[in-house]
Parts: C-alpha cells; sequence; structure tokens
C-alpha cells in the first residue's frame, strides 16, 4: 500500500512547450515589391490596368472566403521586405509574396524565406518566361511551394487558394491531405 502513495519530493513532471501543438495562424503575409505601387499606371501592356488598391480588395475578399486574415504590404525596400518577412516568421501561417525585381537579384529575401517555415507561394502578374532572359531566373522560387506567373492580377487569389489547400485548417476537410489536389 505504501507503494501507491506518491512521492511529494519527486520532481513534476515537465510542461514540455515543444510538445504542445500550436494551431496554424490564419494570418497570411502579402508581400509586394519595388515599383508595385505603381501597378494600373506602369506598362499596362504586361501589368494591366488593376490597380495594388484593387489587388489587396480582391485579396481580402478572397482571404475572407478562405478563412484568412490579410497583411498586404508594399515596399521599394528591400530591407522593409526583409522586415517583413521576420515578421511573417513569427506570425504567418503563410507568405504569398510578389519580390517584383527583387526576384531575380536578391539573395537577402531568399534568405530571408529560408528562415521561415511556412508555406511560401511566388507569385508574378505577368509571364516572366516569355520576357528577357534575366526575368527567367528567381532566387525566391528556390524555397516557394509553387509559383504563379501570367494570370495577370488573379494569380494573388489563385495563390491565396492554394495556400487554403497547403493549410487544411483554414478552409478543407480533415481527410484532405495537405498539398494534394
Ligand atoms: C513581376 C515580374 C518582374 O520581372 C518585374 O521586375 C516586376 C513584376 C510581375 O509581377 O510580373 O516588377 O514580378
Amino acid at each position: 500500500m505504501r507503494d501507491r502513495i506518491p512521492d511529494r519530493r519527486a520532481p513534476l513532471p515537465q510542461f514540455d512547450r515543444a510538445k504542445v501543438p500550436t494551431p496554424m495562424s490564419r494570418l497570411i503575409y502579402v508581400i509586394n515589391g519595388p515599383n508595385l505601387n505603381l501597378l494600373g499606371k506602369r506598362e499596362p501592356h504586361i501589368y494591366g490596368s488593376e490597380t495594388l488598391a484593387d489587388v489587396e480588395a480582391d485579396c481580402r475578399k478572397a482571404g475572407a472566403d478562405l478563412g484568412f486574415d490579410i497583411r498586404f504590404l508594399q515596399s521599394n525596400r528591400e530591407y522593409e521586405i526583409i522586415d517583413w518577412i521576420h515578421e511573417a516568421r513569427e506570425a504567418a501561417g503563410g507568405i504569398v509574396i510578389n519580390p517584383a525585381a527583387f526576384t531575380h537579384t536578391s539573395v537577402a529575401i531568399l534568405d530571408a524565406l529560408s528562415a521561415c517555415s511556412c508555406p511560401i507561394l511566388e507569385v508574378h502578374i505577368s509571364n516572366v518566361h516569355k520576357r528577357e532572359s534575366f526575368r527567367h531566373q528567381s532566387y525566391v522560387s528556390l524555397v516557394a511551394s509553387g509559383v504563379i506567373a501570367g494570370f495577370g492580377t488573379q494569380g494573388y487569389t489563385l495563390a491565396l487558394q492554394r495556400m487554403a489547400k497547403l493549410m487544411p485548417a483554414a478552409s478543407a476537410g480533415p481527410d484532405e491531405t495537405p498539398g494534394t489536389d
């Protein structure tokens, strides 16, 4: 009988934070790179006539339908994009990024994205593969789960739909395997 009495001096089992499943964040960062603030005015024959404000409204609507909170951002400054990626690393369930010209040049953005464990989807409004050869190379594609190019601004909402598939907790049924169709 004595054996059954718990030893009060024995250490309590430790609470292991790492073993507690954290719910997947429904916050999606939609990050836009340089010159995309000029969308609608800049080379409309390539990028169309929708403005970035229109794209943001589309993303917010699609995000609401999919159960996502959207943080929609644009900067012409590389460091600011890197800081937002660091923020997303802590807070976001996914990143949709159109790094614009930084796609083809920025090892620093690649490194920041490499530090994130959430799904990353790369979007280009134009079909970069049909354009100059320097646009065929993307550092970001090395870490992106998928790339959408040439679907116009619709690419952003398509990326959010894909994100919902990659994050089943946000919208898909329980027996749906992440990352499959
Ligand atoms: C772009 C394609 C890039 O090559 C270009 O520098 C951009 C926009 C696109 O959305 O098609 O600024 O990312």
